[in-house]
């Protein structure tokens, strides 16, 4: 696991050293310094670069003549137009994947001081820091590999020169660096292992920063009359919980909610899922992971708000004791649900979070996460999640928020015509609509008929949760996506400015 920090010492004379350079062949102090040491090293490898050097490139310089460092690195971190925090944290992504790639064991980068990049010296290094440290994510704790073997090679530690090791940004981005890497380790681990009680634990841990923990359990979610959650849950031999983490910051008439929700593994149950692929299912829990990691970052640099995180953990599998294709349950709302598939389970586990969430809490606005449906990627892929909502000011934060932090979102209908593919002949609802038409927006009206007037929004965060390939923030694997979208939000629209 790749370890960033931010330092206050003078630049180094020995070992790996990355300097900035910016748009059209601009040096940063420290890059002018090499330079100079170098008799004209740094500027000649970038006048080799068409147009001196393209945003994101790396380049490296072994054992530079004049000095007696190991690397010259030069990190080129200029467009035409000002760089947004979005695109020092993937330049900190791209710094990472390059020294890794150039079998690096630790480097140093020096201060921008010099550059103009439109951000201070201090913001630039912590967010190449928290995006470095994003990207260097691993989750090897699986992995037995002998010290000799030449594959562990890792970068192991990255150091960012700053004046001010502690300014207030670094200290947020810190801690929702920490919350991202523990959020992925839920969703990474496999099921044997992050069994809905061992998500209930981890959610517990919680209580040491502050956190209201209270933990649900079967007996305490029939009084409760959770029966949807507890129907997707009988026919495992671990026991569902629900869990609800109260992060009091602050004083507020209203908590912001979010719901997650947290199918620590999906078979299908009897309408079960084809082979290939079933591993993945592991991650259809990337919803509570989300809202698990959101409260623990808002807790560990104690924001202040009201914030309060529901999460529904289960199993969804095969068994004599798991329901069947037909069987008629009633929610806690008192809706009637015909499963007519019991692969459609995750709307289930929602449909009595958000009642509950919406009765006990009356939230100022409610969110839930879930990677509800295949449809939702056959619509938008891998690029965005799927939004729904009921209220356009919440839409619209949302949807900036994720634009600010990379996690993008597409906002798809609700609607009476959908309502409609979701009638049953002898229940209220029915778990499904109609087979290849808007299971995205079926999925969706199915939770719209819990969440009463409260102003709500549901993220389909199927095709984003989990990535089969390497992105410019996260390796492939859990990718924890819409936790850092939701910490954005409160930081925007729901913290109470301090002091006030
Ligand atoms: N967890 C799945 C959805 C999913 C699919 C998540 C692919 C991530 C990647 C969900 O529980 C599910 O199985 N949905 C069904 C619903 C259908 C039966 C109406 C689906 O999408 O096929
Ligand atoms: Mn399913
Ligand atoms: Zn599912």
């Amino acid at each position: 696991m790749l370890e960033t920090a931010l330092v206050s010492r003078p630049m180094p004379t020995t070992g790996a050293l990355v300097v900035l350079a910016g748009h059209g062949g601009a040096l940063s102090e420290a890059a002018a310094r090499l330079d100079r040491q170098t008799g004209g090293l740094v500027a000649r490898l970038l006048a080799a670069e068409p147009g001196g050097g393209k945003h994101g490139r790396v380049l490296h310089l072994p054992y530079p003549a004049g000095t007696d460092l190991d690397a010259l690195v030069v990190l080129v971190a200029g467009k035409a137009e000002p760089l947004s925090g979005l695109d020092l944290e993937e330049l900190g992504g791209t710094l990472v994947e390059r020294l890794r790639q150039l079998r690096l064991r630790e480097a140093v980068v020096a201060s921008s001081a010099g550059l103009d990049l439109g951000h201070a010296p201090a913001e630039v290094a912590a967010r190449l820091a928290h995006g470095g440290s994003l990207r260097g994510y691993a989750f090897d704790k699986y992995k037995s590999t002998s010290p000799d073997d030449d594959d562990t090679v890792r970068l192991a530690r990255l150091e960012l020169l700053v004046d001010e090791p502690g300014n207030p940004l670094a200290t947020r981005l810190a801690a929702l660096g920490e919350a991202v890497r523990a959020a992925r380790d839920l969703m990474n681990e496999p099921a044997n292992v992050l069994t809905p009680r061992a998500f209930a634990d981890a959610c517990q841990g919680l209580a040491e920063l502050g956190v209201e923990v209270e933990i649900l359990d079967p007996g305490e979610m029939a009084r409760l009359g959770m029966r949807a959650v507890l129907a997707v849950g009988q026919g495992s031999a671990e026991p569902s919980y629900v869990v609800v983490m109260r992060w009091k910051g602050a004083e507020a008439e209203q908590p912001l909610a979010l719901v997650g929700k947290g199918v620590c593994f999906d078979s299908g149950g009897i309408s079960i899922k084809p082979a290939g692929g079933m591993e993945d299912m592991k991650f259809d829990m990337g919803g509570a992971a989300a809202v698990y990691g959101a409260i623990r970052a808002l807790a560990s640099r104690k924001a202040a708000v009201d914030v309060v995180g529901v999460v529904g953990l289960t199993e969804n599998m095969v068994s004599g004791n798991a329901q069947r294709p037909g069987d008629v349950i009633r929610s806690m709302a008192g809706i009637t649900i015909e499963v007519v598939n019991t692969d459609a389970e995750g709307r289930l586990v929602l449909a009595d979070l958000l009642w509950y969430t919406k009765e006990r809490f009356k939230p100022s606005a409610m969110i839930d996460l879930a990677t509800l449906t295949g449809a939702c990627v056959v619509a938008l892929g891998h690029e965005n999640a799927g939004l729904f909502a009921n209220d356009e000011e919440l839409a619209a934060r949302l949807t900036a928020a994720g634009e600010a932090v990379g996690e993008t979102v597409w906002r798809l209908p609700l609607g009476k015509g959908y309502a409609k593919h979701i009638k049953s002949d002898i229940a209220d609802i029915k778990n499904v609509g109609r087979a290849r038409e808007a299971g995205a927006s079926a999925g969706a009206v199915f939770l719209e008929r819990f969440v009463g007037e409260v102003p709500w929004a549901h993220l389909d965060i199927a095709g984003t949760a989990w990535s089969s390939r390497d992105l410019p923030l996260s390796p492939k694997g859990g990718t924890a996506f819409g936790l850092r979208l939701l910490e954005r939000l409160v930081a925007d629209h729901y913290e109470v400015p301090s002091g006030a």
